[in-house]
């Protein structure tokens, strides 16, 4: 009875530009084949702002308070519980929440993304497997001034100024504690095939204990 059993969820975080998103693409392409899995990225989830463009610019989004943490385990019970969502999309270019949203259908697989996931208690405790993504703070930052310069319409100067303001310190305040909260840190993310393999085989076994495979 495939729709009575709890999806599984996996959380995969780490720093900013670490390779939380590869990590995810790995698992993702290994089970899409056999088994029915979605993707849900936290960066969804920034809050909407009415703020105008020269402010938002200044936004922390490095700070817990900037996701709308509320809807995100709102949505995430809903897929837990066999229920569509609607999901909200962030657009980086405008630094807000778009008009649209994307229907998503329930999976038996979610894998949740993002810098502070498991920053939140009740959030932490919707996951079967939480996994941290540990990257070089000099590897990330080579990683992010070259994303956000060619995918988010960034300027140099900016990226330095936002990575010196906000993203070092808050990296080192909110996101590298919740390592802790890890069952596996992964060095080196999206090239360590040993750890996607063991993650592959932990997730397979979670699948076939639930009878969802
Ligand atoms: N961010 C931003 N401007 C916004 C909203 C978010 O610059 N308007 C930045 C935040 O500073 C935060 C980052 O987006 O550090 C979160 O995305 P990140 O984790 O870097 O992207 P992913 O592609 O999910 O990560 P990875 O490279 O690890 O796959």
């Amino acid at each position: 009875m495939t729709e009575l059993q709890k999806p599984i969820v996996i959380g995969i975080t780490g720093g900013s530009a670490s390779g939380k998103t590869t990590v995810a693409h790995a698992i993702f392409e290994h089970f899409s084949k056999n088994s029915s899995i979605m993707l849900l990225e936290q960066d969804s989830y920034y809050k909407a702002s009415d703020l105008p463009f020269a402010q938002r610019k200044l936004i922390n989004y490095d700070h817990p308070l900037a996701f709308d943490t509320e809807l995100l385990i709102s949505d995430l019970k809903k897929l837990l519980r066999r229920e569509s969502i609607d999901k909200p999309v962030y657009d980086y270019t405008i630094h807000n929440r778009s008009e649209e949203t994307v229907h998503v259908e329930p999976k038996d697989v979610i894998i949740l993304e993002g810098i502070l996931i498991l920053d939140d208690e009740e959030l932490r405790n919707l996951m079967d497997i939480k996994v941290f993504v540990d990257t070089d703070d000099d590897i990330r930052v080579i990683r992010r001034i070259q994303r956000d310069m060619i995918e988010r319409g960034r300027s140099l100067e900016n990226i330095i100024q936002q990575y010196r303001a906000t993203v070092k310190p808050m990296y080192h305040e909110f996101i590298e504690p919740t390592k802790r909260y890890a069952d596996l840190i992964v060095p080196e993310g999206g090239e360590n095939q040993v750890a996607i393999d063991l993650l592959a085989t932990k997730i397979q076994a979670i699948l076939n204990d639930r009878g969802l495979a």
